[in-house]
This record gives C-alpha cells, structure tokens and sequence, in this order.
C-alpha cells in the first residue's frame, strides 16, 4: 500500500472536506446502537473495500469514525451502525430521515477480498465487532462462488445486546453459511447457546489450515482467546485477520492519535493481519 508522506497529506486539503450525505434510514436495532442507511444525493456510490471506515460529521458538534457496516456489492445506500458513547454519537442518535451529515472517505486498509478468494472463510465477531465483520458477510455472501465454505461465529454479551436480528435470522436459515451465535448472560427468553464466543468453536468442522483465512473482529481480551483457538487448528497466523480500533481523530495520516508504535492505525488500519499485530503489542495489551 502507498502512503502519502506528512507534507502531502498535509496539503490534500480535500481529504478535510466531508461530504454531504442523506439520511434515508433509520433503524433503532438497541438500546444502545442504531442503523443508518445513508446515500449522496447525486446517487454516485461510497465505493469502499469490506473493513474500511467513514468519518462522520455532525456539523458544530465533532467528528467520529465509523466502520461501513454494509457491502460495496450494495452499491444504492451504505450502512453505519452506531452505538450511543459521547457527544458526537449521542447526535447521531438523534438524525432523522432526511438529514443530512458530513462524510469523509471511504479510509483506512480494509480487507483484501482478492486473498479471500477461492478459500474457506471463518469470520468469528465479538459484540460491537460483527459491524465491520458484516460488510465482508454481506460480500462473501453476494459474491458466494468465489468461496469455498463459510462458517461464522458471533457473540455478544446478552440476547438484548445482539446486532442485526433480521439478518442473524437470515444467516441461520442460509445454506450459503454455517451460522452460530452465543450470548455470555442469557435471559428467561434465550433458547440458544450460552457461553464466550469461543465455545463456538466446538461447532466447527475440520478446518483446513491451508485453504481456511479467518478474520477476528471483537474486543482485545476475545481477540486474544480466539486466536489460540484458530493456532490450536493449525491456522498459520499469516491467514488471520483482524481490524483494530485505535482512538483516532483525522483518519488520515496526520495527527498521531492512531499511533501504535510506529504504525498508523487509520492509514495501515483498521485491518490488520495477525502477524503485523504481534508487532505491535502497544496496540493489543
Ligand atoms: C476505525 C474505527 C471504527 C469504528 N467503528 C465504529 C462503529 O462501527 N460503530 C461505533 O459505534 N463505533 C465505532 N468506533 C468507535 C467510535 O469512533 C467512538 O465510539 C466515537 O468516536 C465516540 O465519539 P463520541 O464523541 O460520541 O464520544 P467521546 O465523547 O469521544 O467518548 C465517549 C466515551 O467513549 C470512549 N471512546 C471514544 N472513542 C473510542 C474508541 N475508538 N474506542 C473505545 N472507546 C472510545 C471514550 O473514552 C469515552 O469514554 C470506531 C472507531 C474506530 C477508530
Ligand atoms: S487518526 Fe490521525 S494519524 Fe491516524
């Protein structure tokens, strides 16, 4: 990948610019997190890579990233979920259909879908994790003879905490994937399997080390856990992926927040291979 160096990024005044775009949906999926559907009026698509994110803008408020939730494969609109943390979410929870907001990007390094290709895929997504996770879902699934089998393991903390119900439903009656979620705390109403998202690995078949690329999208301390699993199946590490949310600011490359040694998260980022994350043992400890 080539990166610019400080002088350029600092004299692309457009990478500053955001972009207008409207609010077309709005889904309340929690307590906590809400999908939006948005879309350029002049109809020209977000043409962004699986793993990548947006700056979104609430003019006079801030700025925030936010991982592109829906495929490029669905070019119409694209999707962010959001969860309510701060200021700047806490507005976004607020829009309505028909705002309009300020768009910077697609940024970042996403998922090289040409690797994917041809291989068996195990994406396994903790919590908030299985928004980025959903784009590559969404494009393995639209795009399903370029993959051999695909198996997918999401958990989340309680049954009221799980994202995406619609398509959760979706994914447990597809042929195209062997779907299994799991909460930590059930409640009197779940009829699905309990425990850590690693105990979801016992629903796996053989993996095949050679043929097989995982991507791990969840909290550090999941991360960890899942990824002695996928070893333990004798996974070679340079066949795991993982994207890793650094606190960033400009998204771009110029102000240091995303540093991880001397990496920049949102340049080199969000996704990462496994091998270039053991490097970085600032960015996951
Ligand atoms: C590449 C990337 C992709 C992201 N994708 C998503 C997404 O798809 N959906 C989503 O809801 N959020 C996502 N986030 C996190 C999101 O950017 C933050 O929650 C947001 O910036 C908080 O802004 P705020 O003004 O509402 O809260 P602030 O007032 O800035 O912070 C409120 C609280 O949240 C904490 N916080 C702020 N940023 C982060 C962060 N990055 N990680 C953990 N805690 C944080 C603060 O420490 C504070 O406790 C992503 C972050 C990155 C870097
Ligand atoms: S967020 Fe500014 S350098 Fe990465």
């Amino acid at each position: 990948m080539t990166t610019m160096n400080t002088s350029e990024r600092e004299t692309s005044a457009d990478l500053y610019v955001p972009t207008p775009a409207r609010v077309i949906g709005v889904q309340q999926m929690t307590d906590l997190e809400v999908l939006l559907q948005l879309a350029f009026d002049d109809g020209r698509a977000l043409e962004h890579h699986p793993g990548q994110f947006v700056q979104v803008s609430i003019l006079g408020v801030g700025e925030c990233p936010i991982s592109i939730c829906s495929s490029p494969t669905r070019p119409e609109h694209f999707e962010l979920c959001v969860r309510r943390v701060g200021e700047v979410t806490t507005h976004i929870h607020q829009l309505k259909e028909g705002d309009v907001i300020g768009i910077r990007g697609p940024l970042g390094h996403g998922f090289d879908v040409a690797e994917l290709h041809g291989k068996d895929i195990l994406v396994v997504a903790g919590g908030l994790g299985i928004a980025p996770a959903r784009s590559l879902i969404q494009y393995v699934l639209d795009e399903r003879e370029r993959f051999g089998t695909f198996h997918l393991l999401y958990g989340a903390r309680s049954p009221s905490e799980l994202l995406y119900r619609e398509d959760l439903t979706l994914w447990r009656e597809s042929p195209d994937v062997n779907f299994h979620a799991t909460v930590d705390q059930p409640d009197e109403q779940w009829r699905g399997r309990t425990g850590v998202v690693t105990t979801l690995f016992r629903e796996l078949p053989q993996l095949n080390p050679t043929e097989t690329m995982v991507i791990v999208i969840g909290p550090p301390v999941m991360f960890k856990f899942v990824v002695l699993e996928v070893l333990a199946r004798r996974i070679p590490q340079k066949s795991i992926y993982c994207s890793l949310e650094r606190r960033m600011k400009c998204g771009v490359g110029i102000c240091g927040h995303c540093q991880a040694n001397n990496v920049y998260a949102c340049l080199e980022g969000p996704v990462f291979k496994y091998g270039q994350l053991k490097a970085l043992r600032e960015a996951i400890e």
